[in-house]
């Protein structure tokens, strides 16, 4: 199958919007991460998600929406729920709420519950918009690949599998949506994303639990290897940035490069970089991006940690999990 690529326009909108009705796919960009979509009412698309992706059955899709007010469509909309809705929708924030019939089970994965989500990006409310249906849409990458948050990323992942890439530009977060479980007393964090907690805390009023703490199931994605580059990936703490200096003692430094902020890089003058930026939404955007340059160029990297409060909080959680048991 040839896979186009074409930029935003009325015609490949109107072009996207008629593979999605007939029953294919489309990856289009959001405002975190590209996604790979198709109509929620047609299995046979849903089902060419996970084998195009290699994505394990298990592991449910989020729904997104043009219209906040459609969420109770697909989904029973609970106070707490509302609260999200009103105060961070359209946005990165992604709902888990327990589902209506309409839902496919090949879109929850079996469970009860479906993962809901409005984007702001234009591109994708224009796609969503086009469509006239709820699209389900994971990440357009390969399982296990870093996300991607430009076209060229899905491209080098699914070429030949899907039949077009709605070419928007670079994603503005370049990391996912935050996961929140909103169906009970309390909120519960599934998986830290482009929102910060600490953010949804301030302007809610209220806290945000860890679904660690609780017996209901956490966001069944979250148990996989994740985002790894095909390079073997390291990560060191913050605090324990010296780690990585000795590490590379250890072998041929000239084969290896250091991920991370411009406020560390002097700890590593000797060596080669890839900058992270200057602070946590810098390297939000950046991580994904760097992690598929770095690959084609390296043979190691070492990702050192920010410190681990608001954004900088989710990306060591995408570092942590690329890095699974390559800690420093
Ligand atoms: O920013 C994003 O969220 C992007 C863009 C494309 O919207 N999508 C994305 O989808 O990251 P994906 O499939 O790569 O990650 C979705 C996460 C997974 O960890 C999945 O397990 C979880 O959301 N999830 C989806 N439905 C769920 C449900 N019903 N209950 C619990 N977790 C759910
Ligand atoms: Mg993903």
């Amino acid at each position: 199958m040839e896979t186009l690529v074409l930029p935003i326009t009325k015609d490949s909108l109107r072009q996207a919007a008629k593979i999605i009705n007939d029953g294919g796919l489309v990856a289009f960009k959001t405002e975190t991460v590209y996604g790979l979509g198709a109509s929620i009412y047609n299995e046979d698309a849903l089902r060419q998600i996970f084998l195009v992706k290699g994505r394990p059955q298990d592991n449910p899709l989020i729904v997104h929406l043009h219209d906040k007010e459609d969420i109770e469509t697909v989904a029973k909309v609970t106070p707490l729920a509302k609260l999200i809705i009103d105060n961070f929708m359209p946005g990165a924030v992604t709902l888990v709420l327990n589902k209506k019939p309409c839902v496919s089970s090949v879109v929850s994965a079996g469970l009860e519950t479906v993962a809901v989500r409005v984007p702001m990006d234009e591109s994708a409310a224009a796609f969503l918009r086009e469509c006239k249906v709820p699209i389900a849409a994971p990440s357009a990458n390969t399982s296990t690949r870093p996300s991607p948050t430009k076209a060229i990323h899905v491209y080098e992942d699914l070429k030949g599998k899907i039949p077009l890439i709605l070419d928007g530009g670079e994603c503005a977060y370049g990391l996912e949506s935050t996961v929140l479980d909103a169906r009970g007393e309390n909120l519960e964090i599934l998986r830290l994303g482009a929102v910060s907690v600490e953010d949804i805390e301030k302007k809610l009023g209220v806290r945000v639990i860890s679904a660690k703490n609780t017996s209901k199931p956490r966001s069944p994605g979250m148990k996989y290897r994740h985002y790894a580059p095909k390079k073997p990936f390291y990560f060191a703490e913050h605090s324990d940035n010296g780690k990585i200096i000795e590490f590379l003692q250890k072998t041929d430094a000239s084969q290896a490069v250091i991920f991370c902020t411009d406020d560390m890089k002097q700890n590593y003058i000797n060596y080669n970089i890839m900058s992270l930026g200057k602070d946590a939404t810098d390297a939000a955007h950046r991580l994904f991006s760097l992690m598929r340059e770095a690959e084609k160029k390296y043979s190691v990297i070492l990702a050192l940690g920010l410190k681990d409060e608001g954004l900088g909080k989710s990306v060591n959680n995408r570092m942590r999990k690329a890095a699974a048991d390559n800690i420093l």
